[in-house]
């Protein structure tokens, strides 16, 4: 009996880890390929234990792929390895392509051959968890009821495309060979280890630093953020009660503007980090050229995960913006360990002359 976990050096899959060795007695093992946003250093702070294993290998590679589930002969795999950043995705998006669709299907095909050579017993329990995003709906217009379960997709940039064909060929394994499959839409995650070209620790970043806090266009769209250890609760229950075929949503509820959030963690910064003279990291915060194609809104409705699961989400903005805001604080030395490329990246993407507005 053991847990596969793709993507585990990563800032969703390295929390649930945790949440899992935390609270689960089954063995657990972390694949990850080690790329720019995986990094050794969100799984330093797991417990050594002989529960839980860290094998590099990338899903780019079938044979690597068809050779680490023979090896580690999972129980159930949680598929969390992907290229997740929209930004990105707009300068690199065949690689994007590549990794979240190819990796897919080589995890999707392997795992049929596996399951496949299962006893019964075994094959009746496994379990294939894809974890997806709200993305692959697109923008929900402003006065839209929350996305149900089912709703089309509708992915405007490369990132949610090739995550929309992703969680297609999941339903397609499932529909064609009978895998096993559940799929998992979430919103907008924040918390700690979140690497730092996402809006929440780019911004702590760039406060800290003195430096603008740059909002794509208005600063008027709208996500539904949800805190991660929600989110890593949501997919242990999927793990133990999911049902093969069945999507899950999972969303907090709070819709909140990108300006009105970056206000209340430029509030927090305040109380926990004064700026000398009474300034407030709110007057960092400045207007830039739109994202392309940048989605307006995103809201899913939970319900269905709700009843089925029992699942509801138990922290609320407010307070998982303090907590996530005092984690930043408090732990400088991971933001270093992780990021010596992460701003430059970011600058390179958006400003290639490195000049700041
Ligand atoms: O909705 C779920 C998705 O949320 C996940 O599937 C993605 O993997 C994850 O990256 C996230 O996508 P977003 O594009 O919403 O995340 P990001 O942190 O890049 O941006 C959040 C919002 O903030 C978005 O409307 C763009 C805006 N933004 C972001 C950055 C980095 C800015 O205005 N300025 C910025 O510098």
């Amino acid at each position: 009996m053991t847990l596969l976990v793709t993507g585990g050096a990563g800032f969703i899959a390295s929390n649930f880890i945790q949440h899992w060795c935390q609270t689960q007695t089954e063995p657990v093992v972390t694949v990850d390929a080690l790329t720019y946003a995986g990094h050794r250093a969100n799984l330093m702070h797991l417990p050594v234990t002989a529960r839980h294993r860290f094998i590099q290998a990338d899903l780019r590679e079938r044979e690597a792929v068809e050779r680490l589930l023979d090896h580690v002969k999972p129980r159930a795999i949680l598929h969390a390895a992907a290229e997740t950043h929209v930004d990105r995705s707009l300068y690199y998006p065949v690689e994007t392509v590549h990794n979240n669709v190819m990796g897919t299907a080589h995890l999707l095909q392997a795992s049929l051959d596996y399951w496949k050579g299962l006893p019964a017993e075994q094959a009746a329990a496994f379990k294939f968890v894809q974890v997806s995003t709200d993305e692959v709906y697109g923008s929900l217009p402003a006065e839209a009821p929350p996305t149900p379960v089912g709703a089309a997709f509708h992915p405007n940039n490369p990132y949610s495309a090739s995550k929309a064909a992703a969680d297609h060929l999941a339903r397609a394994w499932h529909q064609s060979f009978g895998l096993p499959v559940m799929v998992t839409f979430c919103g907008n995650n924040y918390g700690p280890h979140q690497y730092p070209e996402k809006l929440i620790p780019f911004m702590i970043r760039q406060a800290l630093a003195g430096k603008p806090l740059p909002l794509y266009g208005t600063g008027l769209q709208q996500r539904d953020w949800i805190h991660v250890l929600d989110h890593c609760r949501a997919l242990a229950s999927v793990l133990e009660h999911g049902v093969a075929g069945q999507h899950y949503h999972f969303g907090s509820g709070s819709n909140i503007s990108n300006l009105a959030l970056l206000e209340q963690v430029c509030d927090q910064l305040d109380q926990l980090r004064p700026l000398p003279g009474g300034a407030s990291y709110r007057s960092q915060i400045c207007f830039i050229a739109d994202r392309p194609a940048h989605d307006q809104r995103y809201a899913l409705d939970s319900g269905v995960s709700e009843r089925l699961l029992n699942w509801r989400c138990e922290i609320p903005l407010e307070r998982g913006i303090a907590l996530t805001v005092q984690w930043y604080l408090e732990n400088p030395d991971w933001f270093d360990a992780v990021s010596d490329d992460a701003l430059s990246a970011w600058y390179r993407l958006h400003y290639p002359d490195n000049v700041l507005p």
